[in-house]
This record gives structure tokens, sequence and C-alpha cells, in this order.
């Protein structure tokens, strides 16, 4: 192949997305509840040990590029947008100013809005620190975050107590650190009532996200199950204000079947966002975008959550590979990540109605015929054929996302 000059790539990256086929248009995939992060799109590249590759962008872009693509929500941190130094003064709300204007300009709505407590120095001993002043801080900060999604018109609140935990041992007291991070909650939860009374909204919907390492070396709340406990634990003092936003790769990083994560919080009725993307088992938060690891996986917790009506966002909680371009992230990255996302729900649809699909699973759940049933061999024997529709049922949702039951044949 000859090279390919520095001013013809962007047109070779279109043109082979031409070539990939179809694509979702704008005003379809606006009909999905599918936020974009500020952070996703603007996130440069960068990690502990990798220099940025791409130039920091700013809000104004993200949001138009969103509303090109047809991404119709979007979610940030607080200082994602706004200055630390800024935060709680007159300078934030002028910002929050500016963005209301964009999303209205561009029919963008904000689903969620998070605050950063962990990555500036101040959280270096977490959001739950000994330090009072630094407990204090952090409640102004989730606050002044419920504050400011309600100026925005948020629905949702996400709370990653990243830095809750620790790197050595027996400085930490789990139990207090847990007990001063429910406080910090509480005072969201209890900020947000008052503040939704005087704008006579309805509170947000306040959700734990959990990841079972990084950045702290240990983590006290590092799985959604563990979430699911804090939150029944009696030391929030709005228990029903406070469910979940699980992240797919979040819950495979410590090898657990993140569907099974999923069913435990819908039981729980605290399944109330999720952050979409993958990544590989037992390993870093790679926040790859949906479906490039997983496809058949994510196609099984997409029937789980079409089959339970799940109808909370889908937050695109990835990051564009640090090997794609400025212009790859919104020509391709973020095109490619909705679609493959809508497809797969979409087929989760085909999945519940297929046929095969559905007189295989009614057939398991009739079981063989009655026998005594304290003779164990009489009922090995009564449903001994029966179990191979496991595999069966396997092999038909494999089908239907490679396409064969709308004729792709295999062979
Ligand atoms: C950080 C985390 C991400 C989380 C977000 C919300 O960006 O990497 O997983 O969803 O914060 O606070
Ligand atoms: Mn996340
Ligand atoms: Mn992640």
């Amino acid at each position: 192949m000859t090279p390919i000059p520095e001013n013809q790539q962007q047109a070779l990256v279109s043109r082979l997305m031409s070539a990939c086929g179809g694509a979702y248009s704008p005003a379809t995939r606006r009909r999905y509840f599918i936020s974009g992060p500020q952070w996703a799109a603007a996130y440069p590249g960068h990690a502990l040990f990798h220099a940025p590759t791409r130039p920091e962008i700013g809000f104004e872009d993200v949001i138009r590029k969103y509303a090109d693509i047809g991404i119709g929500y979007w979610s940030t941190h607080d200082t994602d947008v706004i200055p630390t130094e800024a935060l709680g003064k007159d300078a934030q709300w002028e910002v929050v100013g500016r963005i209301n204007k964009f999303l209205t300009e561009n029919d963008v709505k904000c689903s969620m809005v998070t605050a950063e407590t962990f990555h500036h120095a101040v959280w270096a001993a977490g959001p739950a620190a000994e330090s009072p002043g630094v407990r204090e801080y952090a409640k102004f900060r989730v606050r002044n975050t419920v504050e400011i999604g309600h100026e925005l018109g948020a629905h949702f609140a996400v709370y990653w107590p990243g830095s809750l935990g620790y790197f050595v041992q027996g400085a930490v007291e789990e139990t207090e650190s847990l007990r001063w991070y429910a406080q910090a909650i509480n005072a969201a939860c209890e900020h947000d009532i008052e503040v939704a009374r005087t704008k006579g909204r309805n509170t947000l919907k306040h959700c734990l996200e959990a990841k079972p390492f990084e950045p702290q070396a240990e983590i006290l709340l590092p799985t959604s199950d563990a979430m699911l406990a804090f939150i029944a634990s009696g030391l929030l003092t709005h228990p029903e204000m406070v469910g979940l936003n699980p992240e797919y790769l979040h819950e495979l990083m410590w090898g657990v079947a993140p569907r099974a994560a999923l069913a435990r919080a819908l039981l729980a009725g605290k399944l109330f966002h999720f952050d979409i993307n993958d990544g590989y088992r037992l390993k870093h938060d790679v926040d790859i975008g949906i479906g490039l690891v997983n496809p058949l996986d994510w196609l099984n917790v997409l029937v789980l959550l079409r089959s339970h009506s799940y109808n909370g966002p889908f937050n695109l909680d990835y990051k564009p590979p640090r090997t794609t371009s400025q212009f790859g992230v919104f020509e391709v990255s973020f095109p490619t990540a909705v679609d493959r996302f809508i497809t797969l729900w979409e087929l989760a649809g085909e999945v519940i109605s297929d046929p095969i699909v559905k007189e295989a699973t009614d057939a398991l759940k009739a079981g063989g015929p009655m026998v005594d049933v304290l003779d164990a061999e009489a009922l090995t024997r009564a449903h001994r054929e029966l179990l191979s529709l496991h595999e069966l049922i396997a092999h038909r949702i494999f089908q239907i996302l490679i396409g064969a039951h709308r004729g792709r044949v295999i062979g």
C-alpha cells in the first residue's frame, strides 16, 4: 500500500465509515435515552502512563457534536465545566447559564450531574477524610452539584466514591469512613428536598457507582452489591432517594457476571442509571466502547433490562481510544457506539419475541413429567432431554446476534 497523505486521512476514515453500511439517523438515535458524558467526549487520551493524544475541548463543542450525532442527553461532573475555584460562586452560575443556553439551542437535555470527589488534591484522603474540614467541603460539593443539577434540568445525580479507600493499612477505620461518607450523601439528599421544593421539581435520583479497584488500592464500597448493603445499612436518612448507577465494566472488572449484578439491583428496585461500556475481566478500567469486547454478553444484558422495562438512562461512559483522533471521536467513536447500542437493544427485542427462544424457555419452565419429587433419579430422567434446550437457546441467541434469524447462514 502506498502511504496515505495526511490531508487524505480524514476522507479515508469517512469513506470507510460509509462503507460499513447503515447507520441510524440522528432522529432515530434521539428516541433512545442515551446520554453522552462531557468527560467522555473531552477525554484527551491521557492516563498515568500516557500523554494526551488529543486537544481538550469544552462543553460547547461536545454539546454541538452530540446534537449532530443524535445523542439527546448530556451528563457532566461539576469540574468538567466549572473551574474548582469558581464552584459555588457567581462565576459558576454564569457558566451554568451559558450551558443552559447551549443545551436549549442544540435541543439537548442535561440528564445527570456528578460531583468530582476523586481528582483534585483536596481529595487525597478521599471524600470521607478524617478532617472535618474536608468532609464539610465534600458536603458543599454534593449540595452544590444538586443545585446545578436542578438548574440544568437534570433528574439524576451520580456519586462515584472512587477515592473512598486507602493505599496503606491501619490508618483508615472502615466503619468510621463509611459513616462519614453516608453523611455526605445525606447532605445531598436533604438539600435536594429543599431545592426541589422551592423549584417545584421532583427530587433527583441519587445513584451510587461502584468500581472494585482504582484509584485507591483498597476500596470500601467496591461493588454494586456492597452499595446495596450500604443503602440498606441504616446510615442513610433517605435511602428511598438513593439507588445505583452500575457500570458494565466496573462489575466485569471484579470477575462477576454484570447481568447478575444488574438483576440483583433490579430486584432491590435500585437500578436507577446505567453506565455502558465494555472491557475485560480482572483488568483495569479500560472503558472501551459498548459491544467491542463482549457483544453476546451485552445482548443478554439488554434482554434482561428490556424484559424488566428498565427506563433509565444509558450513559456512554467510555473513553474513545487514544488512537482515535479528535476528528475520529465524533466521526467514528460516538456514532458507532450509539449504533451498536441501538442495534443490540433492537436485537434484544428480537430475542424476547423469538419463537424458538420462547418455545424452548416455556418448555423448560413446564418441565418434564411429574414424578416422585423425593426420587432424585426419576427427576433426573424426567428432565434429561429437556435440558439440552439451555445450549440450544444460547445458540439461538448467537444466531440472532449474527443475523442468522434473518437469513444469514452458517456454512
Ligand atoms: C469518573 C469515573 C466514571 C464515573 C464518573 C462519574 O469519570 O471514571 O466511571 O461514572 O466519574 O462520577
Ligand atoms: Mn462510570
Ligand atoms: Mn469505568
